[in-house]
């Protein structure tokens, strides 16, 4: 299976594309880092293969899956703000829930301790809910996964315990993962290809 985007252009106002002729790539069991300073649109590609965004121009497919009706999209974007990803009205149990009931095994390795199922979003902390929120992207369905700066917020310990439980996940089931992270150490470690935006800017005014 393989999440192609191809000819990808992206502007939020009229005057500037963040994203211009962008290609991108990645097969099951890939791992893939997106990297390029700040403000060069990584998130914005990560909303667009995720399909919270839509393009100008340009498509975005995953070639070798037949399409189901499922709410539950194959394509699972986690990002650096779990408080923002969450409704801070539903108890953690719902939140957790509405997405699929994972195993007690998967909910062990995350950390997730039973007390915190019936507390709101508000009475965890920032590692705490990562956790729920990197759960809930792991479902049987998910086919790609886009790491948006997931661990950035959190202490050295959580990091290594949330990473632990993704890689071990997309390796078991052959899930391609984008890795989209500023620490160059993480990204040089567990990525198989390195894809830089701001190359695509050099490019650009090469052909100028
Ligand atoms: N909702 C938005 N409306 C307008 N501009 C935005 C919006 N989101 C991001 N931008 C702008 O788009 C550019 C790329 O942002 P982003 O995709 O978040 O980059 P990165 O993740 O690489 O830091 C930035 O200049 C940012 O200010
Ligand atoms: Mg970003």
């Amino acid at each position: 299976m393989q999440l192609r985007a191809q000819n990808i252009n992206f502007k939020y106002r009229s005057d500037r594309y963040i994203l211009k002729d962008i290609d991108f790539s990645i097969e099951s069991g890939e791992i893939v880092g997106l990297v390029a300073p700040s403000g060069f649109g990584k998130t914005t590609l990560a909303k667009i293969l995720a399909g919270y965004e839509k393009p100008e121009s340009g498509s975005v497919e995953i070639e070798g899956l037949t399409k189901s009706k499922n709410r539950y999209s194959p394509i699972q974007l986690i990002f650096q703000h779990p408080e923002k990803s969450v409704n801070p009205k539903w108890k953690m149990s719902k939140i957790l829930n509405e997405a699929f009931e994972p195993s007690k095994e998967l909910l062990d390795d995350m950390g997730i301790k039973d007390e915190w199922l019936n507390r709101w979003p508000s009475e965890l902390s920032g590692g705490e809910l990562q956790r729920f929120c990197v759960l809930r992207a792991l479902s049987s369905e998910t086919k790609f996964l886009i790491a948006d700066e997931m661990t950035t917020m959190l202490d050295a310990i959580t990091q290594a315990q949330i990473w632990g439980v993704v890689l071990e996940h997309v390796k078991k089931h052959n899930i391609g993962l984008i890795v989209i992270s500023h620490e160059k150490a993480l990204v040089d470690r567990i990525c198989h290809r390195i894809v830089d935006l701001s190359e695509f800017e050099e490019l650009k005014q090469d052909i100028v």
